[in-house]
């Protein structure tokens, strides 16, 4: 059954995808099982390549959550002098074996191009939470807020089938937004983690993951805690660079 379009308000839609906003502090509420169940059977309306679905998502709560955010801890301060920048951080990091052993090269330099806009987002990012440019510890602090998911109570992992990329990447992320819209109708907040990416372990101490489907992003949902300054980031939303016609 098709729903007709005129049974939606185009202007409603409008104020629910600008309101979504990613969210980095959130309250101790837990989200009941049934509302997390009506955003999965939202994100099921995604479409998709062949409708392969070719994804999978893992979720933690309570203590599997928990366990999951010390362990994040643990590897990322294991890359301390990388973050850094110390002399042979990488080789010696190497070396030890405590490298990020995630599926996807997270910490790979941004093409040039678009270097401004991230730059941009960064500065009101460690802006909100109050951290300067050569701050380590700040900066440190900051990310370990990021690879715990940012204490919320719902932390995600997406993976996609390897040998379906790009269409299952681009599958994964269709279904993430609708998701996170469909939570933002729900009262839920959310944010996107790409950095969780960086580790496979953690996950795979937790979840029985095939080996062919690679972690492409982390994820949480959660409740937003609205008196947290970082939680007032308005990041820039440009036009779509439409290309000229030739
Ligand atoms: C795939 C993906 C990964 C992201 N990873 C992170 C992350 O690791 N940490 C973070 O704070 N925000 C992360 N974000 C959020 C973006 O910074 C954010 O979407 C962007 O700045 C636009 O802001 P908005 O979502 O509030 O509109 C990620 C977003 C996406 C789509």
């Amino acid at each position: 059954m098709t729903t007709d379009a005129t049974d939606f308000a185009a202007p409603d839609f409008s104020a629910l995808a600008a309101s979504r906003r990613s969210i980095r502090a959130y309250t101790d509420q837990q989200i009941p099982q049934d509302i997390l169940d009506a955003l999965l059977k939202d994100a099921t309306t995604a479409p998709s390549w062949s409708n392969t679905r070719a994804f999978r998502v893992a979720l933690a709560t309570g203590e599997r959550a928990d366990r999951l955010r010390k362990e994040y801890v643990r590897r990322f301060n294991q890359t301390l002098d990388i973050q850094h920048h110390k002399r042979f951080a990488t080789i010696k990091t190497a070396l030890k074996r405590e490298l990020p052993d995630g599926d996807f090269p997270v910490w790979k330099p941004y093409p040039k191009e678009l270097r401004a806009p991230q730059v941009e987002v960064a500065k009101l990012v460690y802006g909100a939470y109050g951290v300067e440019r050569r701050d380590y510890e700040g900066r440190d602090n900051a990310n370990r807020r990021n690879v715990s998911a940012f204490n919320a109570p719902v932390m995600g992992f997406v993976f996609v089938h390897e040998d379906m990329l790009p269409w299952s990447a681009m599958d994964a992320g269709l279904m993430l937004q609708t998701l996170f819209l469909s939570a933002k109708a729900h009262g839920v907040d959310s944010c996107a983690i790409g950095v969780l990416s960086a580790w496979r372990g953690p996950v795979e101490q937790e979840f029985e993951i095939p080996q062919h489907y690679k972690l492409i992003t982390g994820f949480c949902l959660g409740y937003a805690d609205s008196e947290a300054p970082i939680n007032h980031v308005n990041a820039p939303r440009p036009p779509i660079q439409l290309l000229e016609g030739k």
